[in-house]
């Protein structure tokens, strides 16, 4: 029987985090992960480039049922403590936009990172290892596993979302938080790209790689980045942060304008140029091929820019600012970049992340109903709820 003060469940952001920092207040410490390798999500994240934080994180860039419950955790553990041990490690970083940091080298840099920190701490990782049971006893909590049997007082779950099954995810946490009689709400896959219904799908197949600014919308929430037309549907940041507010059977609305207006200069190219055609005029600000699908689509003669009335001009507007589409769904988990839902926060201290009626269990990380924004959020809940449950385990 192997004895730890605490046992970690994954090797994940969340998992070696933790270790790290219990063993840093001198806790034994023993993670445990089923996969050959730790930390595979932060290896591929951020294309490779690992987008570790956000400088502008706050409470609002996170959804949940409860949206008060990440405020104790972010502001415990900001941003800017993460930043000061990057920075201490010597990683070279960035900001690529809107407060997004990524590594300049590589994303194996925080893996590392956080492998030195275990190492300075003591904390010990055991790869490649089943979980088979948990048990609570007076004793504490009673692992068996096929690397053998566990015994420790505080069980840290840190086993993520369901996204990317291939790199090892599993509903492992949630099944556990079942087992101690916790309550799961109902996951779904968030920052995603949409399908869309075989006739938009068919009719938006030429537009397979264009990227366009917009501002897209539902659920009173709108996100001004770009949109990408893909073969299989829609895509680019814009999509992929609307994707998590979306629910299926509604509308996505999409702004193709957000920074001019298309009426204002087909009204000026009346006054200055009335021989222009509309798809000259609309070709100045979207691509060729997009003109020409939406002026099929919406059977616009193209005609020169001084035949149009004020009425038409405004209905081609109208059509740019308020571009509606209903997806037909998600790519699911597996393409999306997190699990929306997971172990209610009603169950869970907020302050130390451990369930409110169970002595000695946590939840941290993605396992939790707290879901951040596309651009470094999610790594910062995670940094952040294993640092919480860090000072309390
Ligand atoms: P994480 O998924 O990292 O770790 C869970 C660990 O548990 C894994 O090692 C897994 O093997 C292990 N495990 C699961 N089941 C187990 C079981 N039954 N037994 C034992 N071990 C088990 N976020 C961000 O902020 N910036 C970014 O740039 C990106 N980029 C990005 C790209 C892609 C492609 C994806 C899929 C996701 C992102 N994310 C992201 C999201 C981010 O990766 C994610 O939110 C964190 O990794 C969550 O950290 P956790 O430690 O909670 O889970």
């Amino acid at each position: 029987m192997i004895q730890r003060d605490v046992i970690i469940i994954g090797a994940g952001a969340a998992g070696l985090f933790c270790a790290a920092e219990a063993g840093k207040r001198g806790r034994s410490v023993e993670v445990l992960d089923h996969a050959k390798k730790v930390g595979r999500k932060i290896l591929m994240s951020g294309g490779g480039r690992c987008n570790f934080t956000n400088m502008y994180a706050a409470p609002e860039n996170f959804l949940s049922n409860n949206p008060h419950f990440c405020k104790s955790a972010l502001s415990r553990y900001t941003q800017w403590d993460f930043i000061s041990l990057v920075a201490e490690y010597g990683i070279a970083y960035h900001e690529k936009t809107l407060g997004q940091l990524f590594c300049d080298n590589s994303a194996a840099d925080i893996v590392d990172m956080l492998l030195a920190e275990c190492t300075k701490y003591s904390a010990t990782i055991t790869t490649q290892c089943e979980i088979f049971q948990v048990e609570k006893s007076t004793q504490g909590y009673l692992l068996s596993t096929s690397k053998g049997e566990y015994q420790c007082q505080s069980l840290v779950v840190a086993t993520g979302g369901l996204s990317l099954p291939k790199l090892g995810a599993t509903p492992f946490g949630y099944k556990l938080a079942e087992q101690f009689g916790l309550k799961v709400l109902p996951t779904r896959a968030g920052l995603v790209p949409f399908t869309l219904h075989d006739e938009d799908k068919q009719a938006l197949a030429d537009l397979s790689g264009i990227a366009v600014d917009v501002s897209a919308g539902c659920q009173n929430t709108h996100f001004r980045e770009a949109m990408l037309f893909t073969h299989r549907g829609l895509s680019g940041p814009a999509i992929l942060q609307i994707s998590s507010y979306w629910q299926p059977g509604e509308e996505v609305e999409i702004d193709l304008q957000p920074a001019f207006s298309i009426g204002d200069n087909l009204l000026q190219a009346k006054k200055e140029n009335p021989d222009s055609h509309i798809s000259t005029c609309l070709a100045k600000h979207y691509p060729k091929r997009l003109v020409q699908v939406f002026m099929e689509r919406n059977q616009w003669p193209n005609v020169p820019v001084k035949q149009l009335n004020e009425k038409q001009i405004s209905e081609i507007d109208q059509h740019f600012s308020g571009w509606t589409i209903k997806p037909n769904g998600t790519e699911g988990y597996r393409t999306a970049e997190v699990t929306l839902g997971g172990v209610d926060t009603n169950e869970l201290s907020s302050k130390t992340m451990m369930a409110k009626n169970v002595e000695g269990l946590f939840f941290i990380g993605e396992v939790v109903d707290v879901t951040g924004w596309l651009g470094g959020y999610n790594f910062q809940w995670a940094w952040s709820s294993a640092w919480a449950a860090a000072q309390a385990v």
